[in-house]
């Protein structure tokens, strides 16, 4: 406890940071959830309303973030323990960081098990595995990819094992000289697709799906729909925001690179949904979400498209690097704190935290494999670890990490203090304040409701 504070890195520009951060908040939401949420709830009539949440809630939560970060240049809960002390509220705030660490690890141990599918499917598509395969013979693919445990294990501990050596070197030398080329890669590998898919597919009925703007689809539940995904997609509460904010570089508007970072992620997911649905439909498959679409329903199409070996693989490697680079950022915050608080190097902490993560990344592994002892019943139907885990961490603790920051920073931290590491017009100021205040929390908690089951719309 009386160990002074460590003097973390820095990042060497604003331009790495937005990069670092943009590559955090960019994953498989954005590819497998945004394009779908948008088209099934009014198109262009949802996105009025993301984007409104995104600027009024997501960005203000996100800011609150990275003041605590900015302020303690230290892992969250040290952070959040300075600028609350400073602010002459109870240290007992350290909370606020060490919630946000803890749900990162627990979606790390189960966001690496997936992103090894999509290594594993990368290696698929490059090799012609896709070729000619109906659609039962996907579920067959995907099911026994599951059903060996040492198989699954075997990709996704070759991703957590990268993590560790990126993470390991630090943030100027790993994290940095990662981002540096992943996501310009990540970029063009998305417009390469947007173009392949434009080119073989059916890129009208993608645009009408998704754009139409129809005010008569969107309903009360697809706002909450917005706000929720506003949140998940910029990655907030999970203690990523806050230690990225800790190595901002001086001279670095909060409020300018917090923009570029959401308008960054929110073009990504739109250009997703280009890449996506003109081959769903031109193919004649149906359109989803989640790991049924990208796992069961794409590879159908890359099997009978010209070029669709090639093109199956960089879809794949696509999604492997946006996976990639948020496991970085989801790694980090335990990294940093075992760094600071247990005086470990940077290597022996990656590879301490890695190991906890491969550990805990068991528990989703077996229960894809269905080892009987991770599945269970609640009331009339059976569930297993994985989406208790997932549950957990999406639907309570993400809200609630949200909640508790939007309430630390707008209530119990010196207005002075927010103001002079926000750094901004009075005006701008002045709209956080009341978003973090009043607006987010009650956004919050309607999600909250919603997602928890204990309302419906
Ligand atoms: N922001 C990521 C996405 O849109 O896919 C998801 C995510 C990653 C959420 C990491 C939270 C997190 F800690
Ligand atoms: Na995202």
């Amino acid at each position: 406890m009386s160990r002074e504070n460590v003097t973390h890195a820095r990042w060497s520009s604003r331009f790495t940071y937005v990069l670092a951060a943009t590559g955090a908040a960019v994953g498989l939401g954005n590819i497998w959830k945004f394009p779908y949420i948008m088209g099934e709830n009014g198109g262009g009539a949802f996105v009025l309303v993301y984007l409104f949440c995104i600027f009024f809630i997501g960005i203000p939560v996100m800011m609150s973030e990275v003041v605590i970060g900015k302020f303690g240049r230290q892992a969250p809960a040290k952070s959040a323990k300075l600028l609350a002390e400073a602010s002459g509220s109870s240290p007992r705030w350290a909370v606020v960081g060490w919630f946000g660490v803890l749900t990162g690890f627990l979606i790390l141990s189960f966001y690496i098990v997936i992103a090894g599918w999509a290594l594993a499917y990368t290696f698929y598509g490059f090799t012609g595995v896709f070729d000619g395969r109906s659609a039962s013979d996907f579920n067959t693919l995907f099911s026994d990819l599951n059903a060996s445990a040492p198989q699954a294990m075997g990709w996704s501990f070759a991703l957590l094992a990268i993590t560790i050596l990126v993470v390991g070197k630090g943030v100027r030398h790993g994290l940095e000289r990662a981002v540096n080329w992943m996501m310009p890669a990540l970029f063009v590998l998305l417009v390469v697709m947007v173009l392949y898919a434009a080119n073989r597919g059916d890129f009208g009925a993608a645009v009408s799906f998704m754009f139409n703007a129809d005010f008569s689809a969107l309903s009360w539940s697809g706002v909450l729909v917005a706000l929720g995904h506003s949140f998940f997609t910029l990655s907030l509460a999970s203690g990523i925001m806050t230690m990225y904010g800790a190595y901002l570089p001086d001279n670095t508007s909060l409020v300018k690179t917090s923009v570029w970072i959401a308008v960054m992620d929110t073009v990504v997911a739109m250009l997703a949904g280009l890449a996506i649905y003109p081959i769903v439909f031109a193919n004649g498959l149906e359109p989803g979400a989640g790991p049924g679409l990208i796992f069961l329903t794409l590879p159908i199409a890359f099997g009978t498209m010209p070029l669709g070996q090639l093109f199956g693989g960089l879809f794949f490697l696509m999604l492997v690097v946006a996976a990639f680079t948020s496991a970085l950022a989801l790694i980090e915050s335990s990294v940093a704190w075992l760094v600071e608080r247990r005086g470990f190097t940077r290597m022996g902490a990656a590879m301490t935290a890695g190991t906890g993560i491969g550990l805990l990344s068991l528990l989703t592994i077996f229960s894809q494999s269905g080892a009987s002892w991770t599945q269970f019943q609640w009331g009339e139907s059976s569930f297993h670890l994985f989406d208790a885990i997932d549950y957990l961490t999406s639907n309570l603790m993400l809200p609630i990490g949200g909640f508790i920051t939007a309430l630390f920073t707008g209530y119990f931290v010196d207005k002075a203090i927010a103001h002079r590491m926000i750094d901004t017009h009075p005006v701008i100021f002045r709209i956080w304040r009341v978003s973090v205040r009043y607006v987010a929390p009650v956004a919050i908690t309607l999600v909250f409701l919603q997602l928890s089951g204990l309302m419906t719309l």
